[in-house]
């Protein structure tokens, strides 16, 4: 036994459906343990305000509403590395010392972080620079985190793009036309790939297997001569054009995000088929749901564990499903190795025996 008495939370870096069910399992959770818990608003950004921006958060707070809901109740931001923040003239600025100085103003025995592996991975550098006693909770619609088997998020991210192909597949028939969706994933496919597959979609672009648009139009002219006059092609956005380039969006600020892979291939087929082509571009869509049945138990299992952990005075922990059960990992490991799409693995070879196209045959 330790003698925590207050523990600190916040969300960090993209939001995602499921966040306040974590908050409310924590909340419970150490409540059971006599302790009070303290969200922290806006992720790092609360910390490194003067003082901290963060308000007590209490199981009555929790009264079955919030854990429907997605977003998240303390907001969270993409854009708030203390090591590297970033400043108007377009430089960064070293404001770690200010974050380490508001977990201590806020009085904290210790600190639950629910962030994907770069939202992670900095709390992690922050904790050691700053003596905090952080346990990570695994969360983004990405699924890329390598120790961890499902991340809060990714499921009901899967969900709409299904759905999203599910509304897709009568308008395609009806005008026979082939639909493009491009869904989010970053650097991963596996949105593409499972949403693909549960929606019946004829070809997936994933950014692990490079595709050959000669591929994508054979396989389309296959599904038209044989008599449907309809596809489904779902690409994910880190998809490159044929010259191997990203295709992102530049925002203010100087930021760029993965974007426009659906249109650039609704132009390239367009040329080469004679069907009438559509580009969706789901988005953020996929990240403010209410979370589904199997978030809202991740979120839980997650945070229940979390304060376990902190309970045993095991810290530098993040929480990971693997094999059915819940178990920790240290924070540096978990984070290490990004986990794409296994391209020799089961569901790229479900794919494959459904003879889906993956763009390489
Ligand atoms: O990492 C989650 C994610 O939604 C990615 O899938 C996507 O590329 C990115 O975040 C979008 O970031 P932003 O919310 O900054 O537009």
């Amino acid at each position: 036994m330790n003698d925590i008495k207050r523990i600190g939370i916040l969300t960090s870096g993209g939001d995602c459906a499921g966040l306040n069910a974590v908050l409310r399992a924590v909340v419970l959770r150490a409540a059971g343990h006599g302790w009070a818990t303290i969200g922290i608003e806006h992720g790092t950004l609360g910390l490194m305000q003067t003082p901290p921006r963060a308000h007590r958060l209490d199981p009555v707070d929790f009264d079955g509403a919030l854990m429907r809901r997605g977003g998240t109740i303390l907001g969270t931001t993409n854009t708030g590395d203390p090591f590297a923040f970033p400043q108007r003239d377009g430089g960064t600025l070293d404001r770690s010392q200010e974050a380490i100085a508001g977990y201590r103003a806020l009085k904290l025995d210790a600190l639950i972080a629910i962030g994907g592996d770069g939202s992670l991975a900095i709390l992690n550098r922050l904790a050691r620079q700053g003596d905090i006693n952080l346990i990570g909770i695994p969360k983004t619609i990405d699924n890329d985190i390598g120790a961890t088997e499902v991340a809060v998020g990714y499921d009901t991210a899967v969900q709409i793009a299904t759905e999203a192909l599910d509304r897709l597949q009568p308008t395609a028939a009806s005008h026979r036309r082939v639909m493009i969706l491009e869904v989010m994933g970053r650097d991963a496919g596996h949105i593409a790939l499972v949403a693909g597959i549960a929606g019946a979609a004829d070809v997936i672009l994933i950014p692990e297997i490079p595709y050959r648009i000669e591929h994508v139009v054979a396989r389309i002219r296959a599904i038209y001569d044989a008599g449907r006059d309809f596809a489904l092609v779902v690409v994910a956005e880190s998809v490159r054009n044929e010259a191997g380039d990203k295709i992102v969006q530049k925002y203010a600020g100087g930021q760029s995000r993965y974007g426009g892979i659906a249109h650039f291939l609704a132009d390239r087929l367009a040329e080469t088929t004679h069907a009438e082509i559509r580009a969706t571009v789901l988005g953020h869509v996929q990240r403010g749901a209410a979370p589904g049945a199997r978030d809202r138990l991740m979120a839980s299992v997650f945070g229940a564990h979390a304060v376990d952990l902190i309970e045993q005075g095991r810290f530098g922990r993040m929480v990971a499903w693997r094999d059915r059960n819940i178990v920790d990992i240290a924070i540096d490991e978990a984070v290490a190795v990004p986990a794409t799409v296994d391209i020799d693995g089961p569901i790229v070879r479900t794919a494959r025996s459904l003879d889906i196209c993956l763009g390489d045959r």
